[in-house]
């Protein structure tokens, strides 16, 4: 079953673009600039919204700050994104207008679903974002968006982090074309990136003999560090979080300016920073952050946008200079907002590959489970 895959997550990481064709697939028209989600948000409804409120857990909790971050941008809606077990309702006057939207790939997670029942008790209306048909999380909110990426089997989430974070963009240009806060062009730009998602995935996949010499370089260093900025910041948070599950090294994800309020003390030859530096994610100003870290001695892996060449080397964002900051250099296809997503694709191979270094159970990584089932 695992298609001669060592483990379910790498099959699951190369399964990508195949899932992100069928999470997108028959949703967009690109004519229109407008998108279908088959969810039964009335458009007097969506005119209607104060606020978003996200909540999930671990990484649909990142995908839900993906989401939040193009949500503010693009949308102009008000939208916060917490912590399922640490959600606590706080709507308006009017709590009906506030959209508590869970994304929860299983649609079984405790802290999640107690979420979104307080939200209900306080008469907000909720939205489920989930890979599951027939799930609890399902029967309880008002309305559901699936996902569509297949079953996940690998306690690590891949693929559905992807497939999250591709139909809450969707999400983000319906409401933002429902409401009128969109532009044409804007929803036409980020459609386009959506669209260009599975093929730009694809060659990050292609580059996987590249990111495992990497691996066997750094495996055996103290600790890892990823940082990012805006988009790129979730996907720091989450790389960190998929290399400590199944590597079990200490991994870190800081917002890249966060590093010198303290966690630059930790920084040594020993801990490799992993970077973010495509657009999406202010590669200009990490670029400083590189520096710092590159002046400590520590070695920088980072994921730039392709300046058009299939290397990522010479000009392009981060300066013309940028590539001689970085040890290793990461090329990311130029496809504008989620671009930072494709990179996390780097990211995944990296902590797959340290772990399988190691010899980690990769599929069934110590203390952990596919579904929380307790809060
Ligand atoms: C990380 C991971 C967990 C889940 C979290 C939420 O690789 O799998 O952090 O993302 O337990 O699970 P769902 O999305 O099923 O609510």
């Amino acid at each position: 079953e695992k298609s001669g895959y060592d483990h379910y997550m790498l099959k699951e990481i190369h399964e990508q673009p195949r899932a992100l064709r069928q999470t997108i697939s028959g949703r967009i028209d690109p004519d229109a600039g407008s998108v279908d989600v088959e969810v039964d948000l009335p458009p007097e409804y969506i005119a209607s919204i104060e606020e978003i409120q996200i909540v999930a857990c671990g990484t649909s909790n990142y995908a839900g700050r993906y989401a939040a971050e193009l949500l503010e941008s693009t949308v102009d809606v008000r939208t916060t994104v917490e912590v399922a077990s640490e959600y606590e309702f706080d709507g308006g006057r009017d709590p009906w207008r506030t959209l508590v939207v869970a994304v929860t790939q299983s649609g079984e997670t405790a802290d999640t679903l107690s979420a979104i029942r307080r939200a209900k008790r306080a008469g907000a209306r909720t939205l489920a974002v989930t890979n599951t048909l027939g799930s609890t999380i399902v029967r309880e909110t008002d309305d559901s968006v699936f996902i569509r990426a297949g079953p996940e089997i690998g306690v690590a989430a891949t693929k559905t982090f992807a497939s999250q974070v591709a139909t809450l963009t969707l999400l983000a240009v319906h409401i933002g074309r429902e409401r009128g806060t969109l532009p044409y062009g804007r929803a036409q730009e980020l459609l386009d990136s959506v669209r260009q998602l599975p093929n730009a995935v694809q060659s990050v996949l292609d580059a996987e003999d590249r990111v495992r010499e990497v691996a066997r370089e750094y495996v055996d260093s103290d600790a890892f560090f990823f940082i990012g900025r805006q988009l790129g910041y979730p996907v720091s948070l989450e790389g960190a979080l998929k290399l400590k599950e199944i590597s079990y090294d200490h991994a870190e994800g800081f917002a890249a300016g966060e590093l010198k309020h303290g966690p630059l003390a930790l920084v040594t030859e020993e801990t490799p920073v992993l970077a973010l530096l495509t657009d999406g994610s202010r590669p200009k100003e990490t670029l400083n952050n590189v520096k710092e870290v590159q002046a400590r001695g520590a070695p920088v892996i980072g994921a730039r946008t392709d300046a058009g060449d299939g290397s990522s080397a010479g000009a392009g964002p981060g300066g013309a200079d940028a590539s001689s900051y970085v040890d290793v250099d990461l090329p990311v296809p130029a496809i504008g907002d989620l671009e930072p997503l494709v990179a996390n694709v780097y990211w995944q191979l990296f902590a797959y590959h340290v772990a399988n270094e190691k010899g980690r159970p990769i599929d069934r990584p110590r203390n952990l489970a596919k579904s929380v089932t307790v809060e």
